[in-house]
């Protein structure tokens, strides 16, 4: 059994958790000042205790130094949630970060020592916190695990086998282009649904699409620019099969906005406006949704 910490007891924190519980020892690191149970929630099964050592990241000289550890926090938290870890991670750590958006991995890297391997997990996974400790878990899909530094490299492999407890995951050598692909089926999806207060599905009625298409391809043309070969057609192809798949949900963004929640917006297209800039390239779709959604307020 390995030793696996996760920060972050939002709902992939728990998912991971639960998963990865079943052949590892989980230190789950919450922000809660009162450590309690944590619980799994599917259909109609009756909810399960997740065996873990949840601990408050106030009592971190606790841990163990840490040979694992996956951030399961918003694009916004991985910041600070990486600086409380720095001093408690093994010379030979490995880091995982996993959530929808960019942050910038080029800043991260510099921060950690020369054996230290980064990873991103991308997943398909999907969940909500129906309380404080339970997560409901509601939908399934692979989760791709990528380096982001030499030493990973050498690492994916082993690593894949470590966290093989979670569904249908596997490693790929272009995490790049994934990521990018992710980036821009949330820049079509979560900016709209957020700002008209929609499920995903009704993005699809052609009252969204010069929407949906000016945003779409304005980010295509600026992956191009960074020398990611993404194509508009397909682009937009995925996008609709994931509104229709997903028709009944509302977006993450959705949700945050209607609970006062900050929103990973500027991972998204303020990710894509920033990107313009190095480049050289006026992004005005993006900047007007990045303007919007950080002004927006919930309409409850
Ligand atoms: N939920 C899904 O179905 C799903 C699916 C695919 C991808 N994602 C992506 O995965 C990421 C995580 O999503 P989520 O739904 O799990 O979000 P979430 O429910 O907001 O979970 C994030 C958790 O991290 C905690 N946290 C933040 N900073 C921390 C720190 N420094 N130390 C300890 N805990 C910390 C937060 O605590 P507080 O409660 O104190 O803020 C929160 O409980 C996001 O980027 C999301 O877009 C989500």
């Amino acid at each position: 059994m390995d030793n696996i910490v996760i920060v972050g007891d939002g709902a992939i924190g728990l998912l991971y958790s639960h998963f990865l519980s079943a052949n590892n020892h989980i230190s789950l690191i919450s922000r809660k000042a009162k450590v309690i149970n944590q619980y799994y929630y599917q259909d109609s099964d009756k909810s399960k205790i997740i065996n873990v050592n949840v601990l408050s990241n106030k009592n971190l000289e606790q841990l163990k130094p840490i040979d694992t550890v996956i951030f399961a926090v918003k694009a916004y938290q991985v910041n600070e949630a990486l600086a409380q870890l720095l001093p408690y991670l093994s010379p030979s750590c490995q880091l995982v970060l996993s959530h929808n958006g960019m942050s910038d991995l080029q800043a991260i890297l510099t921060k950690l020592k020369s054996q230290h391997a980064l990873y991103f997990l991308t997943t398909r996974l999907a969940g909500y916190k129906a309380d404080s400790n339970t997560v409901v878990h509601t939908g399934d899909g692979e989760s791709i695990l990528g380096s982001c530094n030499d030493i990973a490299t050498q690492g994916l492999p082993d690593i894949v086998k470590q966290l093989s407890a979670i569904p249908d995951i596997r490693h790929s050598k272009h995490i790049a282009l994934i990521r990018w692909q992710k980036l821009l089926i949330n820049i079509a999806i979560n900016p709209l649904s957020a700002y008209y207060n929609v499920k995903n599905g009704e993005l699809t009625a052609p009252r969204f699409s010069t929407e949906v298409f000016n945003l779409l391809s304005e980010s295509c043309f600026i992956a191009n620019k960074s020398g990611i070969n993404i194509n508009l057609a397909d682009t937009l192809a995925t996008a609709y099969q994931v509104m229709t798949d997903t028709a009944f949900n509302y977006s993450s963004m959705q949700q945050d906005i209607t609970h006062n929640r900050p929103t990973e917006i500027d991972a998204m297209c303020g990710y894509i406006c920033q990107q313009g800039a190095k480049v050289g390239v006026k992004t005005p779709y993006n900047q007007y949704f990045l303007d919007m959604i950080r002004h927006k307020k919930s309409a409850n």
